[in-house]
């Protein structure tokens, strides 16, 4: 029997922010140590996803580079067998799937989606697209041409999963068997370990989320921020005036994100973290452990990425891109098949 995937994907807009890699990065490098061997592992660059808001088009090709060797500085291995890594925009069958879906979608369907609304509002009118608007079809078929069950995400993208899951059904009920379907919000957060869907907010502002996407360097750790200066920003974020830690993301969403942090980066459960500082320690001390926790990564990180080999690095993403090039034209066909683009 094949190996269920699982599957996720990061645009290259930009580098990397902490949220990204607490949200899915880090979730993946889990995932591969767990289950290395008995799952495939597909861990991609949705590069065309990068312009769904405005870049510096001149960068975009480095960018992609430079966030796949993030990848692996995290310690995404490789070497193993069963792990692939690739750009979207190399395998010609995610755009033309995308096509086909966009027309089995409503449009109210796609007016629903919680963080098309977000970006539109941050963005501006002027750069309010249709692929900022229809975005989350490209991403349901890179996810469904690969047949993967399992998408790591952070909860920004979580509706996107769930549309992918619908549609899936939708195509499966219209034409037979075609697609493995996604598992369910539920599962999803099962499988990743969690109790519920990471959402890393900014330092500055912490009723919203970490993104790169919003100019908000104060509020933002990049991962290749000097790990000093990324100290600093934990030093100065917002908290609030009640003077008692507690988790609490509607009424004390500073600290929150603070603790929140702090578990993610020492791998520790939130209920250990929290018994420790809820309602015994002061704000200062809780920003002076998660300063140090964020210094120490990422001084570790940057150090990793230096060690990276590109030629070998390049070398595993051209075999991979051949790789899943097959299996996703095999899938396209399928699905040209029973829309009648295709002699059945
Ligand atoms: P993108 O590139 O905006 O973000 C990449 C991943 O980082 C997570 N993330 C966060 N998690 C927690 N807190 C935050 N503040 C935070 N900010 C970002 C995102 O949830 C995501 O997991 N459309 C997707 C990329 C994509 C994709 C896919 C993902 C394209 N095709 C197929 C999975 C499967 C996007 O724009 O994510």
């Amino acid at each position: 029997m094949d190996k269920e995937v699982i599957l996720t994907g990061l645009r290259s807009n930009s580098e990397f922010h902490l949220g990204n890699y607490l949200g899915a990065i880090s979730p993946m490098v889990n995932l591969q140590k767990k289950h290395a061997g008995k799952y495939q592992l597909n861990m991609f660059v949705p590069d065309l996803h990068s312009f769904t808001t405005p870049v510096e088009h001149g960068k975009l090709y480095e960018q992609t580079h430079q966030n796949l060797k993030i990848f692996v500085a995290a310690g995404l291995e490789i070497d193993q067998p069963d792990t692939f890594i690739y750009r979207q925009s190399f395998i010609p069958a995610h755009s033309e799937m995308a096509w086909i879906l966009g027309c089995f979608t409503g449009f109210g369907e796609m007016s629903r989606m919680t963080e098309f609304k977000d970006k539109a509002q941050t963005v501006g009118a002027a750069h309010i697209t249709l692929g900022l608007f229809n975005y989350p079809i490209l991403m349901a078929s890179d996810i469904l041409l690969y047949g993967a069950k399992w998408v790591p995400v952070g909860e920004d993208q979580r509706q996107h999963v769930e549309f992918a899951r619908d549609i899936a059904i939708r195509m499966n009920r219209k034409f037979g068997d075609i697609f493995v379907v996604p598992e369910d919000n539920k599962k999803q957060m099962a499988f990743a370990g969690r109790s519920q869907p990471v959402r890393i907010r900014s330092l500055r502002n912490p009723d919203r989320k970490m993104s790169k996407s919003i100019g908000d360097p104060a509020g933002t750790i990049m991962l290749s921020d000097n790990p000093d200066e990324a100290a600093n920003k934990v030093i100065s974020a917002t908290t609030d005036s009640v003077g008692v830690i507690n988790l609490d993301f509607d009424k004390q969403p500073g600290v929150s994100n603070l603790l929140q942090i702090l578990a993610h980066l020492s791998n520790k459960p939130q209920t250990e973290i929290n018994g420790r500082f809820v309602g015994k320690l002061s704000y200062s001390q809780l920003k002076e452990e998660v300063a140090d926790a964020v210094k120490n990564f990422l001084a570790d990180l940057q150090t990793k990425l230096l060690t990276i080999d590109d030629h070998k690095l390049m070398r595993k993403l051209a075999v991979d891109e051949e790789a899943m090039r097959q299996v996703a034209s095999a899938t396209l066909l399928n699905v040209q098949k029973v829309v009648g683009l295709r002699p059945a």
